[in-house]
């Protein structure tokens, strides 16, 4: 790959916190120290208890919808509900019960109230425990359920998936058989698990390495790609439109697709993060980052092939192949040298050359990243 040495190291890191984006000099940048200097000692003086007030502790997004569209949209994407807390997950709410048995273990998740209640017998005994949070949207590919037993938290181990619209082994828990009955309930998380798991699903779940869940918002909100929301916030309420702001207007749609990919790849994965792991066959299919960063359309300079120039992360996927040809014309409707037009066909370019492929376990077909020529018996490029 030509663009190799392009690709620094994997600063993008949904454990460590991750880059954040400010906006400075009508340009989008990480955020530098100056921010995180300034910022936090006028947040605790002045700022939190106006934004506590402005705020509902559920949306904060609320507080940003008089003047900035995003915030009416972003809330109700996936990802905005990447973790939905037991009291709102839409799946265990329409299916007050669930079943299913996976070897000599009989599972059933049953909603009492607002709450939902998790158990697994193997005929002799039963294990019962309360699902805490739903990791995963409702309205998504799927769901695994965090529940508590003895102040623990615990890894359910069969999940929902929209596509059987029933419960399922959990991905990657079909490796071994459980020992005995607390193993078939689900794994214990370790503090590196839950540092990861939330820190991606949800925001505030953590201070550096440390955990914060009492302060957790379920799913990835504005905070968590936008620096120093709440300080702007305030200076907004404070001293109006048009008043000297912190945030200058961007360039919207200008990054390069390699800091977006690296941006994105804090939670989606980073070219550097999978290419250092043991073969995963069709395993990567799932990383975007990677998988777009090996197809010859990709440019690290070019914004034209960036995460951003195909979705809006503040609206839902766009789930109709064809409104993606504009992004494809961009370079092959003569815009860029090299990029030569199809002899095959004029429209819908990604339903042959972004192929939908199945995850084994996932119970979903993602759609490959790597642009290319499919032939026919062609072995999976990795
Ligand atoms: C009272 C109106 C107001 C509120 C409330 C407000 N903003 Fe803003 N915001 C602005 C203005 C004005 C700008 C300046 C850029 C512009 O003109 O678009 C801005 C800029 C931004 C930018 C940078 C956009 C750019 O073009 O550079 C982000 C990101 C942002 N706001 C996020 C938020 C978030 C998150 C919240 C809620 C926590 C919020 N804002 C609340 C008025 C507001
Ligand atoms: C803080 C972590 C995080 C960051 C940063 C992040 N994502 Fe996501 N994203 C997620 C999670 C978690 C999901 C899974 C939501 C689900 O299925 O429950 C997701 C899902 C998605 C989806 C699929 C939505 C669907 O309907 O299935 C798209 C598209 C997406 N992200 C694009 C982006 C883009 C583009 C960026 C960079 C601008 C980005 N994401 C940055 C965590 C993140
Ligand atoms: C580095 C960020 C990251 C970490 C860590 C992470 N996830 Fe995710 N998760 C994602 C993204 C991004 C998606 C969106 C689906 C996709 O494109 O792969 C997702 C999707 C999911 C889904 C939807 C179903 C599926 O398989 O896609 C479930 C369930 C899930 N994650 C559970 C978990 C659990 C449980 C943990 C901790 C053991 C965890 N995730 C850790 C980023 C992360
Ligand atoms: C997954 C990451 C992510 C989340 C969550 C997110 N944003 Fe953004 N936002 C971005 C990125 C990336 C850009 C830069 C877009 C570009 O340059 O094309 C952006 C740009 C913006 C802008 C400037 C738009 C423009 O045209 O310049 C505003 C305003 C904004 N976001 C508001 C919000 C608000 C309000 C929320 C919460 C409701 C939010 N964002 C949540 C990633 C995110
Ligand atoms: C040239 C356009 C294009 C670019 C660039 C692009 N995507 Fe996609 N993406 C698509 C299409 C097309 C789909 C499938 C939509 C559908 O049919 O549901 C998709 C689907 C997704 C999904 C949903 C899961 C799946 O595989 O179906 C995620 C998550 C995602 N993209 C993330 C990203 C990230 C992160 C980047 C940047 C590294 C990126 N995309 C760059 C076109 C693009
Ligand atoms: C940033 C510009 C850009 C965008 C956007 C882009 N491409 Fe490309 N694409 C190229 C260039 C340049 C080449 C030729 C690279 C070469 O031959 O080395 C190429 C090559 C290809 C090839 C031939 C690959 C092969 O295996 O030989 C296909 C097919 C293709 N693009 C389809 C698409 C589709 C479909 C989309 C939209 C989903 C798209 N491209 C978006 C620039 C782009
Ligand atoms: C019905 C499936 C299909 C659709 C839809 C389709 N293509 Fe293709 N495309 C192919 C096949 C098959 C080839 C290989 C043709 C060959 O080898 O002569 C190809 C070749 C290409 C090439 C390589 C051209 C070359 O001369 O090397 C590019 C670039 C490309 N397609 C882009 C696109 C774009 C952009 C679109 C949407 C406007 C699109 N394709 C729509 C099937 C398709």
């Amino acid at each position: 790959m030509s663009s190799g040495s392009r690709r620094r190291g994997n600063r993008a890191d949904g454990d460590r916190g991750g880059p954040k984006l400010c906006p400075k000099y009508g340009r989008w940048h990480e955020c530098k120290r100056f921010d995180h200097m300034i910022r936090p000692i006028l947040v605790v003086l002045v700022i939190l208890p106006l934004v506590a007030a402005a705020q509902t502790a559920k949306t904060g997004a609320s507080a940003c919808v008089p003047c900035h569209s995003q915030a009416k949209t972003q809330p109700h994407t996936s990802m905005g509900q990447a973790l939905e807390a037991v009291e709102d997950c839409k799946v265990l709410i329409d299916r007050p019960v669930l079943a299913v048995t996976v070897g000599r273990y009989s599972y059933r998740i049953e909603r009492k109230g607002n709450q939902s209640e998790y158990s697994v017998t193997d005929g002799v005994g039963t294990i019962t425990a309360p699902i805490r949070w739903a990791m995963g949207a409702s309205s998504s590919i799927g769901q695994t359920y965090i529940l508590e037993k003895g102040g623990e938290l615990y890894e359910s181990r069969v999940s929902y998936y929209r596509e059987l619209k029933e419960l399922g082994p959990t991905m990657g828990s079909t490796t071994s058989a459980p020992a005995n009955l607390n193993e078939a309930l689900g794994r214990l998380m370790t503090v590196e698990d839950k540092l990861s798991c939330f820190g991606c699903h949800s925001t505030d779940a953590k201070s550096g390495r440390q955990l914060t869940l009492e302060k957790l918002k379920p799913g990835v909100q504005c905070d968590h790609c936008h620096e120093s929301s709440e300080s702007h916030l305030l200076a907004m309420i404070q001293f109006g439109d048009g008043a000297e702001s912190a945030i200058p207007k961007s360039t919207a749609g200008g990054l390069a697709a390699e800091q977006v990919s690296d941006f994105c790849g804090q939670c989606h994965r980073t070219w550097a993060e999978i290419v250092m792991q043991p073969n995963l066959g069709i395993g990567n299919v799932r990383f975007q980052p990677y998988r777009l960063a090996g197809s010859k359309c990709y440019d690290p300079d070019d914004p034209r092939i960036s995460c951003l120039a195909c979705h809006d992360p503040h609206r839902e996927l766009v789930a109709e192949t064809k409104d993606y040809d504009s992004k494809c014309q961009a370079c092959h409707g003569g815009g860029k040298p090299g990029a030569k037009p199809c002899r095959v066909a004029k429209s819908n370019c990604a339903s042959c050359h972004m192929p939908k492929l199945e995850l084994p376990g996932a119970h979903y077909k993602f759609s490959d990243h790597r642009i290319r020529i499919m032939k026919p018996n062609q072995r999976y490029p990795e």
